[in-house]
């Protein structure tokens, strides 16, 4: 391995070949490091990294399906054979299981009549690809000198923002699947915080805000620039910074 490679900043971000995720993608490339974009389709995520090359970024594709096991460890195979290590990931691949409808219409999520297998389907990208993804990277990045894990949320996961009849998300229609998935990434966002605080591994929730991307069918406000903004600042803290918190762009965000 080269002395450059050995010292480059590698960022692995899942679903990154549009949305969110390619947002974030583009600002770390533009901060210099280089960046994986995750993507299930080869194709798409090798068009999404061709562009940000294109914009002068250091960016390439890594096939990766966090629902997929075999997808999963044959990516960190990649990334190891390739770059050898890795200083920041982002879990941004999510689903809303609902297709591509606001969160206000999202009927087929009400508690008392959702399909159990859409609750399941969510919780399997949402939740334990995260699991996934995330042990299959941990020995690459324990090779960083400063590692950063970044799992994207919502406000929708807070329970104190939407257990109040009166707060900013009582508009929306309740939800057996996607909020509860982003809970429960909250939750286990602390326990790998916990568990990596000695090894001195950064893990942090961010909540993007309502980002005008596919995942809602274009209904959200915020451009994905301002939507990976705070993926972006989690995903370089200093050594000092927080871990195992919650955080938005305004700040740190109830849980
Ligand atoms: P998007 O639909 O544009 O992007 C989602 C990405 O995840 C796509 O690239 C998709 O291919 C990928 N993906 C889905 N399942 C996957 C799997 N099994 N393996 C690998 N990749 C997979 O949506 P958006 O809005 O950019 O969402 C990104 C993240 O931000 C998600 O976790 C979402 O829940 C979260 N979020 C989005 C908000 C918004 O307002 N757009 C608000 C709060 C959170």
């Amino acid at each position: 391995m080269s002395e450059r490679t050995a010292h480059q900043k590698v960022a692995l971000v899942t679903g990154a070949n549009k949305g969110i995720g390619r947002g974030a993608a583009e600002q770390l490339a533009a901060l210099g490091m280089t960046v994986l974009i995750g993507s299930r389709d080869p194709r798409r995520g090798e068009e999404a990294a061709a562009a940000l090359r294109a914009a002068g970024g250091d960016v390439h594709a890594v096939t990766l399906d966090v629902t997929d096991e075999a997808s999963v460890q044959e990516a960190a195979k990649q990334v190891e054979e390739r770059f050898g290590h890795l200083d920041v990931l982002i879990n941004n691949a999510g689903i809303t299981g609902s297709g591509q409808v606001s969160p206000e219409d999202a009927y087929d999520q009400v508690p008392s009549s959702v399909e159990l297998d859409m609750v399941r389907a969510v919780f399997e990208t949402n939740v334990f690809g995260v699991v996934a993804v995330t042990n299959a990277m941990l020995l690459l990045l324990r090779r960083s000198p400063a590692p950063r894990i970044v799992n994207v949320s919502s406000h929708a996961a807070s329970l104190t923002i939407t257990a109040d009849p009166d707060g900013p998300m009582a508009a929306l229609l309740p939800s057996a699947a996607y909020s509860p998935s982003k809970t429960a990434l909250n939750a286990l966002t602390v326990q790998y915080a916990n568990e990596l605080r000695k090894d001195r591994i950064l893990v942090n929730a961010v909540a993007p805000g309502f980002v005008d991307t596919d995942s809602n069918n274009h209904t959200g406000f915020l451009t994905v620039a301002q939507g990976a903004a705070v993926l972006v600042r989690l995903a370089t803290l200093d050594a000092d910074g927080p871990t195992a918190g919650f955080f938005g762009d305004e700040g740190p965000v109830p849980w």
